[in-house]
């Protein structure tokens, strides 16, 4: 005649649900991602990446030591490069002098026990807007192996804790281990981009950092001939395995939300910690939709983050870092 068992006992209340729930968020989950541009006092909001910005080296610290302060504990940097230091081989990523080599330390004086995390990829730097060389058409992988390895050099002596190479060349984390190896940077991690997918949510990123693939003759207009194709599952497993098995400490999955399934099939997979990549794309999303008055921001920010800890990742990217650890 009735249930036997019911299950809204358990929901009935906020103190029974606080008591039942599976999974929260706390600040140690997070990895706040911040852009570096050149200049003094610079603070540029970025247009389709609202309350997001732009900092000169003197705000990155201001920011750095703000979000020590709020309990965040680990930053991933980006650097914008200037129109005229960009060329085909990305040879301003190994300035030691250069913006990447100057916000390592100027994180590292602020709060010598935040954790840097640096991008290493060549297209802030590429005057074609790629993660690798351009030659006929193509992206060349091994050569472009050859910079990355040196980036992630000049990164780990420049102070970063790990560096995190988001180009999807093969071969990248063995050359890249072996490099810093071979330095006796044996204490540098690497945090691998392993299953990034070729995905149209990088959108605002590439405004962010003026990053994106040039339109001209000869050049590809995507990044589908090395970010995965989105349709695909197994071939993230494969990678994610291949880049374990060459020496990374840490693994992501990027984006985040679309990408929940290969998320947690990952993290079944698998034994390091896993990452995930809330990315560009999906924090305009919310913005956009908020500020319409469509969707209520901090709730819907909250239950995506919710959702990437029960998918299995360990480790969060976020650019709501600092607004969801205002919440908790
Ligand atoms: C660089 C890089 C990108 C992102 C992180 N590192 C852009 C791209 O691959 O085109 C995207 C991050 C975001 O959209 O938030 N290779």
């Amino acid at each position: 005649m009735y249930p036997l068992i019911r299950n809204r006992r358990l929901r009935a209340n906020e103190s029974i649900r606080r008591l039942v729930r599976e999974t929260i968020v706390t600040p140690d989950d997070f990895l706040a991602p911040l852009f570096v541009v050149e200049g003094k006092g610079v603070k540029e909001e970025i247009a389709s990446m609202p309350n997001y910005y732009r900092l000169s080296l003197d705000n990155l610290e201001k920011e750095v030591k703000e979000l020590w302060g709020m309990g965040l504990c680990a930053v991933l940097l980006f650097v914008k490069v200037q129109d005229n230091l960009k060329d085909n081989d990305g040879k301003e990523a190994l300035n030691p002098f250069g913006l990447m080599q100057r916000a390592i330390k100027t994180v590292k004086n602020a709060c010598p026990q935040m954790l840097v995390m640096t991008d290493v990829a060549m297209d802030p730097y590429s005057s074609y807007g790629h993660d690798g060389i351009v030659q006929d058409g193509q992206i060349l992988n091994d050569e472009t192996l050859e910079v990355l390895t040196e980036m992630s050099i000049s990164h780990a002596q420049a102070g970063a804790d790990f560096v995190a190479p988001s180009d999807m060349m093969d071969g990248r984390i063995l050359s890249i281990r072996e490099g810093l190896d071979d330095e006796n940077l044996i204490n540098t991690g690497i945090m691998s981009y392993s299953a990034k997918y070729a995905s149209s949510f990088y959108g605002p990123f590439r405004d962010a950092l003026d990053s994106a693939p040039v339109d001209i003759k000869n050049v590809p207009k995507d990044k589908k001939t090395y970010q995965m194709d989105f349709a695909n599952r197994f071939e993230a497993i494969r990678e994610t395995q291949m880049d374990i098995d060459e020496g990374a400490d840490i693994v992501m999955v990027k984006p985040g939300i679309a990408y929940l399934d290969i998320l947690r099939e990952i993290k079944n997979e698998v034994d390091v910690p896993v990452a995930v990549y809330q990315v560009s794309g999906e924090y305009a999303m919310l913005k956009a939709a908020a500020e319409k008055g469509w969707l209520d921001h901090d709730a819907v920010m909250m239950e995506q983050l919710i959702a990437f800890k029960r998918a299995g990742a360990n480790i969060i990217a976020s650019y709501f870092a600092k607004d969801v650890v205002k919440l908790l």
